[in-house]
């Protein structure tokens, strides 16, 4: 059976500045889905990752489908009247476009589809991230499906051996969209020199070679470029598929032991490590810590399971526990350097405005 996966995020404002929704906002938006559905949706699941509420929507009419992001849109303009009804901040944060029109990309909230064909079981992963932007994912990705050491499926499974392939987006290029596809293993170190930068190359979707289904799909929208100014971080979502053809759940997770260091954090300005949280938990240390939320779900027929949250377990908590500690070292070095991101990424541009009005007062010394 052909189904359709899909994930649409956005912030639509929080309480205490950006931490959390509120209970009752994320509460319209889930009853909004529900009830104005019909028999649009097979199934639908909301949670909420710092200060952004994500829905999962299965259904069959394929990617990009105008009734079921209208119903997203929808739930989404929903949640925004409770949000300034409450006095929420930043209420509405990423809808800036005004009027629906085909689909909600390119209209803020950020999307993470995959058409699939249903196989007997279908164990799947809904990652959602708050205070980072999509390149977050890179390094996970690339030691998930391509790496041996974090992955021993790709030695000892047949239907891992012939590696995956890799579709990458340069996110810099705004007139359109802009991607090479490189395959793993024989273009690891192609693949290795883009995924370094993950502020302008991203994992966009990643393929079996296999068996030619897709694996994994990421939200590679940037916020910044569609409303012209800061708007927050883009505060991506990724969808990945488990098992069989595809890298285990264990080995899906395993990256996120590392706590690596994500653009965001504080006023999406800053290198902050990223850290492993359970489902719906707020954002607190510097407007952070960047965290990520995995739910794992199975799914028979676009039916889903209720789902375990992946980093609930208690091992967790010592990677939390480290991570916390690598956010406060790099803190301790407030702007300077590596802890603040180059003039270029910066989400805001006081500091260019700043430096711009003492260019007058520099003086050429001539002896
Ligand atoms: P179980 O015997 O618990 O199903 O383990 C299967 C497995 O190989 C997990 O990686
Ligand atoms: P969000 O994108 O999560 O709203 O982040 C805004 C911010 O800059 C927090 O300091
Ligand atoms: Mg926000
Ligand atoms: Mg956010
Ligand atoms: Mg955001
Ligand atoms: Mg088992």
């Amino acid at each position: 059976m052909k189904i359709t996966l899909s994930i649409i995020k956005a912030d639509i404002g929080a309480i205490g500045g950006h931490m959390a929704p509120s209970a009752r906002l994320v509460e319209t938006v889930r009853r909004h889905v529900l009830e104005t559905s019909g028999d649009l949706l097979l199934d639908s699941y909301l949670s909420y990752t710092g200060d952004d509420i994500a829905m999962l929507l299965t259904h069959n009419r394929g990617t990009a489908d105008k009734a079921v992001h209208q119903l997203a849109w929808d739930a989404l303009m929903a949640g925004t009247e409770v949000a300034r009804a409450q006095g929420l901040y930043g209420a509405g944060q990423d809808l800036v476009q005004e009027a629906f029109s085909a689909n909600v990309r390119g209209m803020g909230p950020a999307v993470a589809e995959m058409e699939i064909d249903e196989r007997p079981n279908e164990p799947f992963l809904f990652f959602a991230a708050d205070k980072t932007d999509p390149g977050a994912y890179n390094l996970p990705l690339y030691l998930a499906f391509a790496d041996p050491m974090n992955t021993p499926g790709l030695i000892l499974s047949q239907k891992l051996a012939q590696g995956f392939r890799f579709v990458i987006m340069d996110v810099t290029h705004t007139a359109c969209d802009r991607v090479i596809e490189l395959v793993a293993p024989e273009e690891l170190y192609d693949i290795a020199a883009l995924l370094r930068d993950p502020q302008r190359y991203v994992v966009e979707s990643v393929w079996s070679r296999t068996s030619g289904e897709q694996a994994a799909v990421v939200s590679t929208s940037r916020l910044r470029d569609i409303a012209g100014k800061h708007t927050g971080k883009d505060d991506p979502v990724l969808l990945i598929r488990t098992q069989m053809h595809f890298p285990s759940t264990g080995e899906l997770l395993a990256p996120f032991q590392v706590g690596h260091f994500v653009a965001g954090g504080l006023r999406g300005s800053h290198n902050m490590p990223l850290m492993p949280c359970p489902l719906n938990t707020p954002v607190s240390y510097f407007d952070g810590p960047p965290t990520v939320t995995c739910a794992a779900f199975a799914c028979h027929e676009g039916r889903l399971t209720e789902p375990v949250d992946a980093f609930a377990h208690p091992f967790w908590d010592s990677v939390r526990e480290r991570t916390a500690a690598k956010a406060m070292e790099i803190r301790r070095q407030g702007f300077f350097g590596s802890a603040m991101l180059p003039m270029a990424q910066l989400e805001y541009t006081g500091v260019a405005e700043r430096i711009e009005q003492l260019r007058e007062r520099f003086q050429n010394r001539t002896e």
